[in-house]
């Protein structure tokens, strides 16, 4: 179905922003599921980017391959599932190297443009959850609720070596840490959509609330907000 962009405006989005491992997947996840709304996992997006660099021996530093590479690429979500090319790619797209790749290609102003239609596709009634590094900066600007995430870096790498113990990779929490700050650093100076919140974001540190707690407020901000409107009303070709 093709949406008129008057309907695509009134689709709420809820952007949650915020560093490697500061809980947005999961806080995402959690908020959508409350509202019934779709969710847009944007890191992934990059990470699928970062995968088939891997898998289809493309240079991380020729842009114009990469963005090829990301206009060729058939991918979907659902229910939790990333497929690539037609491969259950959910559990390798985690994996630290595909990060590092993931974070690399990312620097790049026409690797995010080529990304921007992908991103923008997952807008759909009736609502919108969306996590990464520049949702309510750069991609969805006119999200009705911005939250930026915040933790220590101690804490997040912490989370990370437990998602990895359990998902059974091999961890080691000294070089996850090393790994967090280095990724930290290139998402925060890179030129292009830098992580930082947006001027209209509200912060939750995540370090000293439990996930229920930050889910809540969430939902809170959210309903005061009061900006849901009812996209079944508005009319679409
Ligand atoms: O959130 P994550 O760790 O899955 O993201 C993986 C990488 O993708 C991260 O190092 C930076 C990049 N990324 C980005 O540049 N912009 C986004 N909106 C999401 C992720």
């Amino acid at each position: 179905m093709k949406f008129n962009r008057l309907y695509y405006k009134y689709v709420p989005v809820i952007a949650i922003d915020g560093p490697t491992a500061s809980g947005k997947g999961t806080i995402a996840q959690l908020v959508a599921a409350q509202l019934g709304f779709h969710v847009l996992d944007s890191g992934a997006l990059y990470r699928l980017v970062g995968l088939a660099v891997q898998r289809y021996q493309v240079n991380k530093n020729d842009v114009s391959a990469l963005v090829s590479l990301i206009h060729s690429l058939h991918f979907s979500f659902q229910e939790g599932c990333v497929q690539l090319d037609g491969v259950d790619v959910s559990t390798g797209i985690r994996h630290e190297t595909v990060s590092r790749l993931a974070s690399a290609i990312s620097v790049h102003a026409p690797v995010r443009r080529a990304l921007l239609a992908r991103q923008h596709a997952f807008r759909k009634p009736p609502g919108l959850v969306a996590d990464g590094r520049d949702m309510g900066t750069i991609i969805f600007t006119d999200a009705v609720l911005k939250v930026f995430l915040t933790a220590s870096a101690e804490d997040r790498a912490q989370r990370r070596y437990k998602q990895l113990i359990e998902q059974g990779f091999p961890a080691k929490i000294e070089t996850i840490l090393c790994d967090l700050l280095e990724r930290d650093s290139s998402d925060i100076n890179r030129a292009s959509s830098p992580l930082k919140p947006a001027l209209d974001a509200r912060l939750l540190d995540t370090s000293v609330l439990s996930i229920s707690e930050v889910v809540n407020r969430i939902l809170v901000w959210y309903q005061k907000n009061d900006l849901h409107t009812d996209v079944t009303k508005n009319t679409f070709s």
